[in-house]
C-alpha cells in the first residue's frame, strides 16, 4: 500500500512509518518542517497543495495537530483557536480534501488521546478538541461510502514521558502503539476509536 503518514517525522508518526514501512508498505512521511512533504495542517491551501505533490495514496495516517495544555483559567483565545485550527479542524480537513485523493477502498486514521475520555488536570483543550474528532470519526465514517475512517487515541507515549522527566511505564512504546495504527490501515474496520494504552495483546 502506498501510505502517507503526516507527522511521520515525529515521536508516534516515525514509529508508524518504520513499522508500515517494515511491513512492506510504501511510505511518504510529512512534516510541518521536516520528511519527504511539509504541510501545516491548520491550513486548508497546505492541505491540498501536499495532496497534489503526494498523488494518489490508499492511506493516509495522521500522528499531527497540535492543541495546548494548560489549566482553563490560563487558557487563552488564541490557545484555544489554535488547538481547534490544528489538532481538531487540520484531521478533519485532511479526510474532506483527500476523499478524492485517496484510492477507492482505502482508508483515514486520526490520532485522539486518552485524556478525551479520561481527562486530567489541565487537560481541557486537548481533551475537547480529542472528543470532537472522535466524534467526527464515528459520524463521517456512516457517510463514507468508499473509504475507511478511524481514529487511535493513545495513552500517554513512554518516550514523550522520559523526554519529560517521568519514568517510561506506566506509558505505551511508540513501536507498540504503531501497531494499532497498522492493524487498522491493514485491517476492515470503520468508524472505530481503538484506545491504545498498552501493547496489543
Ligand atoms: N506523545 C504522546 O504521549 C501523545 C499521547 C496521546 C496523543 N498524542 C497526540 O499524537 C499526535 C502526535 O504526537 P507526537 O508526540 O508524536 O508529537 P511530536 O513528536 O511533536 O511530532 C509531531 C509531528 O507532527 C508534525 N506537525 C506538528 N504540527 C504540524 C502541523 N501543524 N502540520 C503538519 N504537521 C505537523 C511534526 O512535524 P515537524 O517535526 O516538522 O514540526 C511531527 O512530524 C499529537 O496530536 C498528540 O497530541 C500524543
Amino acid at each position: 500500500m502506498r501510505v502517507l503518514v503526516v507527522g511521520g517525522t515525529g515521536t508516534i508518526g516515525s514509529a508508524i512509518s518504520d513499522v508500515l514501512g517494515a511491513a512492506g508498505h510504501d511510505v511518504m512521511r510529512a512534516g510541518r518542517s521536516s520528511g519527504d512533504f511539509t504541510v501545516d495542517v491548520a491550513d486548508r491551501h497546505s492541505i491540498r497543495a501536499l495532496y497534489r505533490a503526494v498523488g494518489p495514496v490508499d492511506a493516509v495516517v495522521c500522528a499531527a495537530g497540535q492543541a495546548k495544555f494548560g489549566a482553563l483559567a490560563e487558557l487563552e483565545d488564541a490557545d484555544f483557536n489554535l488547538s481547534i485550527a490544528s489538532k481538531m479542524m487540520g484531521q478533519v480537513d485532511l479526510v474532506r480534501l483527500g476523499v478524492d485523493r485517496v484510492t477507492p477502498g482505502g482508508s483515514f486514521t486520526l490520532t485522539t488521546g486518552s485524556l478525551s475520555a479520561k481527562p486530567t488536570p489541565g487537560s481541557a483543550a486537548v481533551a475537547m478538541v480529542g472528543a470532537a474528532v472522535e466524534g467526527f470519526v464515528r459520524a463521517a465514517a456512516l457517510d463514507l461510502d468508499e473509504h475507511r475512517l478511524n481514529a487511535v487515541s493513545p495513552g500517554w507515549v513512554a518516550e514523550s514521558r522520559v523526554a519529560a522527566g517521568l519514568d517510561p511505564l506506566p506509558g505505551i512504546w511508540a513501536e507498540d502503539l504503531a501497531e494499532y495504527y497498522v492493524s487498522v490501515v491493514e485491517g476492515t474496520e470503520t468508524g472505530r476509536v481503538l484506545l491504545a494504552e498498552e501493547a496489543m495483546p
